[in-house]
């Protein structure tokens, strides 16, 4: 059975003491349920603060983005061997509002993939198709070409403990959540992608999230469906009682 997974991607909100004044607040409601596993994605300045206030909580930290290499010349950025020497444990890649406005490509996108992994990073692969895109009926082909890139050259060892998320993005941030079944039906779209790439074996231990306006009201129908193994919440993550919620559900 996989384990759900429910992550909360901060995006740009939040001060230093709102983001320990969270963790604080979360540890106090998070039951020893174990029924899920919580991920939090601050931004990058209280990733490290983050590690340490969750330490012996069940609560792991992950970046929302990284660079590629190891280490250069590359002002701003940060690399995934920084992010594994403060005790980051998983970080988010190819989010759409990256490939929106930061150029990211799937190229890229498959370059960070296999970079975490050679740094023993986790990576939340995002998918996700356009309102335009979908009103196409493309819906399936491009969430299936953006799999198929971000694991070309990845390893199937590798690819088993990758967690994929499924966001399609007309629906983040805009109250419009995709139907549990249609959100399920694109899920199992992208296992029987990897199942083709990798095994079924390895296609069933990959974690396939769903994002997109996810929050209290909804989160339990998406989580008794069959090919939805939790959430990367965006605005319902930022209050630690609809994450505590969240985190608790399933
Ligand atoms: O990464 C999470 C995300 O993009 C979804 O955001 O605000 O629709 O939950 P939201």
């Amino acid at each position: 059975m996989r384990k759900p997974i429910i992550a909360g991607n901060w995006k740009m909100y939040k001060t230093m003491d709102e983001a320990v004044a969270f963790v604080e607040a979360l540890a106090g409601k998070l039951k020893e349920s174990d029924k899920t596993e919580t991920v939090i994605c601050p931004p990058a300045p209280y990733l490290a603060a983050l590690v340490e206030k969750s330490k012996g909580l069940p609560i792991r930290i992950a970046a929302q983005t990284m660079h590629e290499e190891t280490e250069g010349a590359f002002t701003g950025e940060i690399s995934p061997a920084m992010l594994k020497s403060i005790g980051v444990e998983l970080v988010v890649l190819g989010h759409s509002e990256r490939r929106q406005y930061y150029n990211e490509t799937d190229d890229s996108v498959n370059r960070k993939v296999k970079s975490a992994f050679e740094h023993q990073l986790t990576p939340i692969v995002c998918v996700g198709e356009t309102l335009e895109q979908r009103e196409n009926n493309a819906t399936s082909a491009i969430v299936s070409e953006q799999v198929k890139k971000a694991f070309a050259g990845v390893s199937e060892t590798d690819a088993a403990s990758a967690i994929v998320a499924y966001e399609p993005v007309w629906a983040i941030g805009t109250g419009r959540t995709a139907t549990a079944e249609d959100a399920n039906k694109v899920c199992g779209q992208i296992r029987e992608v990897l199942a083709e790439l990798y095994s079924d074996s390895v296609a069933q231990a990959i974690r396939i999230q769903y994002g997109g306006s996810v929050k209290p009201g909804n989160i339990e129908e998406l989580l008794s469906m069959s090919d939805i193994d939790g959430a990367l919440v965006g605005g319902a993550s930022l209050d630690p009682e609809s994450f505590a919620a969240l985190a608790e559900a399933g």
